[in-house]
């Protein structure tokens, strides 16, 4: 059977990286006659990497310190508008549909490479599997959900994180046998990768991906007490007001209790150089602009902070596991059962300064209160492989 899977963007390297060692570890159990029940499932698993995220720490990065075997064919797409980025990745991947012939096509996540890969597969005839199908946060403007809702809409298999999201697709009409709870693959790269993490020293993390470059006497002072900060969805950093607001919020008001430390993605730092805040933001004290960080550094700093501030999704479900109050810079979630009325660490705070400032305090009293899902096991990517033996080719 042969399988092409697509990644494009970083929130997808750390979702494709169990699945291709469950690929493996499938391909090996099925030369050992003792597991009979796989012999007849030997598969052939082609790596498409669309090249959305094409920085050497926004993407090379993560195949080494994950073990993700080079991608067998690039699409170099690079950056551009969303219509671009689409439009592009579906024409250089119609072409590899065509010389592959694949009987699968497995996407993850909800990035303009899942989207774009899932519709090319449809239109080719090759049945399309979705790893974290079924989120929803209801917010249209979010360029993330559109692609969440056109891949659901078009698999074959929907493999979902939670029981909340098989509850979306069934209120949508998804029958369910194409519904596969299988947990959240994520979550096995951080279990197989937290030994790893966990022997870095957080100094040596902010010596090595400082802007600033060696900052010593800043750091040093206050490294054992520190929030992190990930920010980069338009909502937050498109609008020079919204922007604004929170960088001063951050300098003058949350700095002055902690230290920050600020992992600065790269259209963030476009936008912050756009609106003239730059400066502000290096020469802040107590605020430690870092290089975006590799997996296990990132997991490392999560794993002592006193509280996240994100507007990722992958990092809520992170702060979720390992119990790190996090402030999720956003009005919606399609993450649900990460936040605190499901029992996880997440709260909603949007751009609001009033809300962050009190929920700040309130999140750094509360402490540590780590929490696992249902199927958040570290086995997600065996089970997904298991499906897909089954459905076969
Ligand atoms: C994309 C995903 C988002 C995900 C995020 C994680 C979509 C719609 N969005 O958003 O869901 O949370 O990745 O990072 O797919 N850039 C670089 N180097 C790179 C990549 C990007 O400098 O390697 C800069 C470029 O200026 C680019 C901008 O970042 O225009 C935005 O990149 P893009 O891939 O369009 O979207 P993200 O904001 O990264």
């Amino acid at each position: 059977m042969k399988i092409i899977s697509v990644v494009g963007a970083r929130p997808n390297f750390m979702k494709i990286a169990p699945f291709i060692r469950a690929i493996k570890t499938c391909n090996k159990n099925a030369k050992d006659p003792s597991f009979y029940f796989t012999q007849s499932s030997s598969l052939h698993h082609i790596l498409v990497h669309t090249g959305q995220h094409y920085d050497d720490n926004m993407s090379r990065a993560f195949f080494e310190a994950l073990d993700i075997p080079e991608a067998d064919i690039n699409l170099g797409i690079g950056s551009g508008s969303h219509a671009e980025q689409v439009g592009m990745t579906m024409v250089a991947f119609e072409k590899v549909l065509q010389q592959e012939k694949p009987d699968w096509v497995v996407v993850v996540g909800d990035v303009n490479a899942t989207c774009a890969c899932s519709i090319t597969a449809k239109k080719e005839g090759v049945r399309l599997a979705h790893i974290e199908a079924g989120l929803r946060s209801k917010d249209m403007t979010m360029p993330e959900e559109i692609n969440r809702l056109v891949t659901d809409r078009l698999s074959d298999l929907l493999f979902t994180p939670d029981r909340l999201s098989d509850e979306n697709l069934r209120n949508e009409g998804v029958p369910e046998r194409k519904i596969k709870f299988v947990g959240n693959i994520m979550i096995d790269t951080l279990e197989a990768q937290r030994k790893k993490a966990e022997k870095i020293k957080i100094e040596d993390i902010i010596e090595k991906n400082s802007i600033h470059g060696l900052i010593a006497g800043k750091l040093l002072t206050g490294v054992q007490d520190y929030s992190l900060l990930t920010l980069h969805r338009p909502s937050n950093v498109d609008d020079p007001a919204i922007l604004t607001e929170i960088v001063n919020f951050l300098i003058h008001e949350l700095t002055k209790d902690l230290m920050l430390l600020w992992t600065v993605h790269p259209r963030t730092q476009k936008q912050l150089k756009k609106f003239g805040l730059w400066e502000q933001v290096m020469s802040a004290e107590k605020l430690i602009p870092l290089k975006p960080l590799g997996y296990h550094e990132l997991l490392r700093l999560n794993m002592d902070a006193a509280m996240v501030l994100t507007d990722s999704g992958g990092l809520q479900e992170e702060c979720c596991v390992l119990g790190t109050p996090c402030l999720t810079l956003r009005w919606n979630t399609e993450r649900p059962v990460t936040l605190q009325e499901h029992g996880g660490a997440s709260v909603l705070v949007g751009n609001d300064v009033g809300l962050i400032r009190k929920t700040s305090r309130e999140m750094i009293q509360r402490g540590r209160i780590p929490c696992r899902p249902e199927l958040w096991d570290g086995k997600t990517a065996d089970r997904i492989v298991a499906e897909l033996v089954e459905a076969g080719m």
